[in-house]
């Protein structure tokens, strides 16, 4: 392992994959995110198992964590490395004109998400270990509380702000990201890359737009 990521190409590659699982997880982070919007049971249910179940608990979530943390450590140390294999800025040699502002810019916005990222898990994470692990903050069984709990994080406009801006620096990381990923491992193909760059151009659409929309849902929808 400490070989394969010794070397750029293992680097990119090891990249590209933990970042493939972080599409799958945004994929299932949304639908079960989605059912707050359509119904309360089914969401308190959806959180409920998520929160407890023991295969989601102690195998899935410490594997999301170390794909998290991989993807960002690994996204630092790739940029350090290209800036010191690049001295020349793109602006001085004229490259950029071969290359989007995002492609460009993936540590910005990746920096942007790390940053949303710590707010969310305060938000949300570590309320929900005060509320699980802190004898006396409320029944820790108690299924319905999750949907109350999430409406009432939206109910402040300066939350809703920063998340949207959030999930559009998401939406432009993924624009790059989604195609990028499937070139890092090689799977470059006439036929197969421009759908690849289709389905990255939506994906990158709809994901950060279905996100906006929860937010929004709440937001609003506040009595
Ligand atoms: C409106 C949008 C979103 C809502 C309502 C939302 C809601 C939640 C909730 C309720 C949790 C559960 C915390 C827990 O019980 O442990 C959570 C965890 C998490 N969210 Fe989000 N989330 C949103 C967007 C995002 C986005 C865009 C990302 C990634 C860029 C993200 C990444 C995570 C991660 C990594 C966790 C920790 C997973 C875990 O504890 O199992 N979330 N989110």
């Amino acid at each position: 392992m400490a070989g394969f990521t010794g070397s750029t190409i293992g680097r990119k590659y090891a990249m590209a994959l933990s970042a493939m699982f972080l599409l799958i997880f945004l994929v299932m982070h949304l639908s079960v995110n989605m059912l707050s919007v359509f119904s309360e049971n089914a969401f308190n249910g959806a959180s409920y198992f998520m929160g407890y179940n023991p295969a989601v608990q102690f195998l899935m979530q410490p594997i999301l964590v170390f794909a998290v943390m991989f993807h960002f450590i690994m996204g630092f140390v790739l940029e350090i490395k290209n800036n010191k294999a690049r001295p020349v800025k793109y602006a001085v040699n004229g490259s950029a004109a071969n290359s989007t502002w995002m492609s460009r810019n993936m540590i910005i916005s990746g920096a942007v998400i790390l940053a949303f990222l710590g707010l969310h898990m305060y938000d949300f994470w570590l309320h929900e270990m005060n509320y699980k692990y802190v004898p006396g903050n409320g029944d820790p069984n108690d299924m319905t509380r999750f949907w109350g709990e999430l409406h009432h994080k939206f109910s402040e406009l300066w939350r809703v702000v920063l998340y949207v801006i959030s999930f559009i620096l998401l939406g432009l990381h993924l624009a790059h990201g989604f195609q990028s990923s499937f070139q890092s491992i090689g799977a470059r193909h006439p036929k197969y890359t421009p759908m690849i760059k289709t389905l990255g151009k939506w994906y990158s659409i709809l994901i950060p737009a279905g996100f906006i929309f929860i937010a929004l849902y709440h937001f609003l929808t506040q009595s």
